[in-house]
């Protein structure tokens, strides 16, 4: 089976046709698959219908699986399967996490080691006069970085980066509308369940597979660039902020029930949006790739 790939006019994000990925697929096709993968960043499938069993089956062809950090969001029949929801269930409870990711991060940058990538696939999309509503937005972490002056790239080379749950926090408590609802303090406390230590990861990291150096930023998360003068550590970290997610290096996918899209932690930072509510129902299920998202540069 030979793919076809569509490109969009943002660095990543193509979109890889030809391909059912409920199986079974094979060892070329896969690898055609990966290699888009491991190039590009992102990219998406339309039009797919999986059951869960087969989301695993196709994400595991990539390695062991991850489990989110956060048990009460996985799903209780399938826990490989983390749940983005908005949606209550029948017992009164949520079904999934309502308001994850509403900032430019990189999935589980909580933790020591962040995971290659995250496969999204979306069941239910909340649609408004026929508009789709909910995009997410994937900035190529690559192209970020190979845009810097030479000067500048080698010194963030060098440099690690605080990760701090704690300024997290405050900025979650500072920018997320559901931070009041019963759901957003669910998730709030979740989170401040996981310890409040900082994490430290090299701002500049070499993607394990391709070599590339991609820039690691998460929104309103990196405290300071260790070994660097305070203030321009600030100015520093939010240049890079900006500068990552400027227009020329940024996909926005608007979503369609049967989308798959895959990213990779290293190759892109990515950033979802919370434009919908009930009765509008969204409803996601992400397995997340184990393995190392990268090393230091
Ligand atoms: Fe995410």
């Amino acid at each position: 089976m030979a793919i076809e790939i569509v490109h969009t006019s943002a660095p990543l994000g193509h979109e890889v046709r030809g391909v059912d990925l409920a199986g079974p697929i094979d060892g070329a096709t896969f690898a055609e698959i990966e290699s888009a993968y491991d190039r590009f960043g992102t990219i998406v499938f339309r039009d797919q219908s999986l059951t869960p069993d087969q989301q695993i089956a196709f994400s595991r062809r990539f390695g062991p699986l991850d489990r989110y950090v956060l048990d009460r969001y996985n799903h209780r029949t399938w826990p490989d399967i983390f749940v983005i929801s908005n949606i209550i269930g029948d017992d009164g409870e949520p079904i999934g996490m309502s308001d994850a990711g509403r900032y430019w991060h990189t999935d589980m940058w909580l933790t020591h080691t962040p995971p290659r990538g995250s496969i999204l696939y979306a069941l239910e999309v909340p649609v408004q006069n026929g508009e789709p509503l909910g995009d997410t937005y994937f900035a190529s972490t690559g192209e970020a970085y190979d845009a810097l002056p030479a000067d500048l790239r080698a010194r963030l080379d060098d440099t690690q980066a605080v990760f701090s749950k704690r300024k997290y926090f405050e900025f979650r408590a500072r920018t997320n509308k559901d931070i009041d609802k019963p759901s957003g303090q669910a998730s709030q406390q979740a989170l401040a369940d996981l310890g409040d230590e900082d994490i430290v990861h090299s701002i500049v990291r070499r993607h394990p597979r391709t070599g590339r150096k991609c820039l690691y930023l998460c929104e309103g998360v990196i405290s300071r660039l260790i070994g660097w003068d305070e203030a321009e550590s600030d100015a520093m970290i939010a240049f890079l902020e900006r500068h990552a997610t400027s227009p020329q290096f940024v996909y926005r996918h608007r979503w369609r029930a049967g989308d798959l899209v895959m990213w990779d932690n290293c190759a892109c930072i990515h950033r979802a949006t919370g434009d919908f509510e009930l009765p509008l129902r969204r409803h996601m299920h992400r397995t997340t790739l184990a393995n190392t998202a990268g090393a230091a540069a």
